[in-house]
């Protein structure tokens, strides 16, 4: 895909692509952003495709301004402070998300938190205007190589995975943003990024290093699973499970069947995943997963669903 200028018109055309669902990379002060609409999982699973990440890792949400925040998460003092303090800027803030927040499930990787961020770059503040919309968006490369700072970069990496990549030179931090979550309202530093940490800690306090009971990164795998048993390659199915369904041939018998998805496309799966998942979860005490390949997506879904299938640690 060829980076067009950002102007009023290309701006207007980037909105729209991303209402419909579509991706756009946009420059941020940090670096490129491969965006979409965050409250259509069906848009931020075209994030992880385009990305081709192995896993679900929960995305960053843009907004324009604290008050759009606030429609999404709940803001403590402290990280009302913060925020009034370093937005818009390099700071990301992972908060709790609202019941109400219409926010895509899989931009949190099913979590109950998710990460806020109101961008500085006069061009990122003019989509998220023009979206009307809050924005998923993680750097716009490939998993595993290195984070785009130029419209060039994101054009190399991600070819015509994207739909439209906006140009508006490079980025002047040229590092992704510091990450905080809050333990009982104490910060912790989830990911060092380009807002100091002493900096932070002169208007927030000390940080501390995240740890048990904070959902950093490396640490989701605890938060994954459900309620009940899980069972993978599922070919039939018991009367008392819920059945979670990929492709046409669906085994009969399960209290509930939810179909990932009928035509066996990975991408509307990973979409469905989250919500079908605690549907299903909520219908039976056994969940039933019938075979899902490893092509694509797939590589995910099958992290994800492994992971909910792990015996649970008894506590
Ligand atoms: O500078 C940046 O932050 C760039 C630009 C484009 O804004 N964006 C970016 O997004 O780096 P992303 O989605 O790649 O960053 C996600 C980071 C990861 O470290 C992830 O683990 C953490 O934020 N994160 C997101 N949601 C989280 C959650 N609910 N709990 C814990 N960590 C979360
Ligand atoms: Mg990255």
């Amino acid at each position: 895909m060829t980076p067009v200028p950002a102007t009023i018109e290309s701006l207007a055309r980037a909105a729209h692509v991303l209402r419909a669902g579509g991706l756009a990379a946009f420059p941020t002060e940090t670096v490129y952003g491969l965006g979409a609409d965050a409250t259509q999982d069906a848009a931020v699973a075209r994030i992880f495709a385009a990305k081709g990440r192995p896993r679900f890792n929960p995305l960053i949400v843009h907004v324009p301004d604290l008050d759009a925040a606030g429609r999404l998460a709940m803001f403590t003092p402290l990280a009302k402070t913060l925020a009034a303090h370093f937005w818009p800027g390099p700071l990301t803030l992972v908060l709790p998300r609202r019941v109400d927040s219409g926010l895509s499930l899989l931009v949190s990787a099913g979590l109950d938190t998710v990460a806020l961020r109101v961008p500085a770059g006069g061009v990122a503040q003019a989509l998220l205007t023009a979206a009307g919309r809050p924005l998923a968006a993680p750097s716009a490369n490939r998993s595993g190589s290195i984070s785009p700072t130029t419209a060039a970069h994101v054009a190399e990496s991600l070819g015509d995975a994207v739909d439209m990549i906006l140009d508006g030179g490079p980025c002047t931090l040229g590092l992704e943003s510091t990450v905080i979550g809050f333990v009982n309202d104490e910060p912790a530093l989830l990911r060092p990024g380009a807002l100091a940490r002493a900096e932070i800690e002169a208007v927030g306090g000390p940080l501390k290093a995240a740890g048990p009971g904070i959902a950093s990164p490396g640490q989701l795998a605890s938060h994954y699973a459900p309620e009940g048993s899980l069972r993978l390659n599922a070919r039939a199915v018991a009367a008392d499970e819920a059945l979670l369904a990929f492709g046409p041939d669906v085994p009969q018998g399960a209290a509930r069947v939810l179909q990932l998805s009928g035509r066996g496309d990975l991408t509307e799966a990973a979409a469905n995943l989250f919500a079908m998942l605690r549907a299903a979860d909520a219908a039976a005490a056994r969940i039933a997963v019938m075979p899902i390949p490893m092509t694509g997506l797939g590589e995910a879904i099958n992290d994800r669903l492994t992971r909910a299938a792990a015996p649970k640690d008894t506590p």
